[in-house]
C-alpha cells in the first residue's frame, strides 16, 4: 500500500481506519450535507446555535481528514436558498460563522495548501459574510491542494434555472445553436463548474433526502447516509464512509 501523503507518527486506535483504505480508489470529489446541528444541540439541552458552532468546528477536522487521503475537492452544504425561511436570529448566527471560522482557521488551511471557493449566490449574503468569504477565497487563490468548496446560499433548482436562462440568452443572441446544448455544455453552466461531479455524497443526521443539493451533479454519485449528526461526525466516521464507497461497484448503467 502506498503511504498516505502528509502522514506522520504512529496512528492512534481511532486513526487506524485510514490504513485500511485503498489509496488507488479515493473519491476525487466528496460532497457533504452537514445536517443535524440543531438536533445535536437540542439532545444536549443546548440552543440550536450551539450546534451550529460545534458544526463549524468540525469543518476543519473533516477538511484535513479529506486532504490527508488525497481527496481533491470537498463541497460542504453550509446554507441553502431555503434556509432563509428560518428564524431571523438563527440566520444571523449562521451568517456570522464565517467571521469566526476564517480568521481562526485560515493559517492552517493555507499551510495545507487548501483553496477556498464558493458555490452559490454570494451577492445575496450580508456584506460582512460575503466579504469574509471573498477574503478567504483571495488569500487562498494560488493554493493548489484540496479545494474546499462551500455551498453557501445554494439551491440546485435555482442553479439549473439560472443556467438555462443563460444558455437561452446565448441562443437568442445567436452565439449558440440549440443542437449544441449537451450534457457537457449544461455542466459548464452549473455554479460548480469546473469541479467534476461528486463521486460520493455524505448526509449526516439520518435524513434520507437530497434537499435541493446538486441535483444535476449527483446523477451517478454514491450516496452515504449516517444517523450521526454533523457535530459528532469525526475523521474515523469520514474514513468509514470512504471505506463503504470503496466497496461499491459503480456501473453507470453498464455491466
Ligand atoms: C444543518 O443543521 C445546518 C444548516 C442547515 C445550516 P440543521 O440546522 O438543519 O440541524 P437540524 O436538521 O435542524 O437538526
Ligand atoms: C440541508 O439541510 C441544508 C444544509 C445542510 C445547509 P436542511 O436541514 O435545511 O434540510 P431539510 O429541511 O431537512 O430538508
Ligand atoms: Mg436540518
Amino acid at each position: 500500500m502506498k503511504p498516505f501523503k502528509k502522514w506522520f507518527g504512529t496512528p492512534t486506535k481511532d486513526e487506524e481506519s485510514i490504513f485500511s483504505l485503498d489509496t488507488d480508489n479515493i473519491p476525487n470529489h466528496v460532497a457533504v450535507i452537514m445536517d443535524g446541528n440543531g438536533r445535536w444541540a437540542q439532545k444536549r439541552g443546548l440552543p440550536r446555535v450551539a450546534g451550529h458552532h460545534s458544526g463549524m468546528k468540525n469543518v476543519k477536522k473533516i477538511t484535513l481528514a479529506a486532504d490527508q487521503i488525497g481527496v481533491q475537492a470537498l463541497t460542504l452544504y453550509a446554507f441553502s436558498t431555503e434556509n432563509w425561511k428560518r428564524p431571523k436570529d438563527e440566520v444571523e448566527y449562521l451568517m456570522k460563522l464565517p467571521l469566526e471560522f476564517f480568521p481562526k482557521e485560515i493559517d492552517e488551511l493555507i499551510a495545507n495548501n487548501i483553496r477556498i471557493r464558493i458555490t452559490g449566490w454570494p451577492e445575496a449574503l450580508p456584506d460582512y459574510t460575503r466579504k469574509s468569504v471573498e477574503d478567504a477565497i483571495r488569500q487562498t487563490e494560488h493554493n493548489t491542494g484540496l479545494i474546499l468548496n462551500f455551498a453557501l446560499n445554494y439551491g440546485s433548482r435555482k442553479e439549473m434555472i439560472s443556467g438555462v436562462q443563460r444558455i437561452a440568452q446565448e441562443a437568442a443572441a445567436g452565439r449558440l445553436r440549440p443542437e449544441d446544448i449537451n450534457e457537457e455544455l449544461f455542466s459548464q453552466y452549473m455554479l460548480t463548474a469546473p469541479l467534476p461531479d461528486p463521486d460520493l455524497l455524505i448526509r449526516t443526521s439520518g435524513e434520507l433526502r437530497i434537499s435541493n443539493f446538486m441535483l444535476w451533479q449527483l446523477a451517478y454519485s454514491e450516496l452515504y447516509f449516517t444517523e450521526l449528526c454533523w457535530p459528532e461526525f469525526n475523521e474515523q466516521h469520514f474514513y468509514m464512509a470512504i471505506q463503504e464507497y470503496q466497496r461499491r461497484a459503480r456501473r453507470y448503467g453498464g455491466l
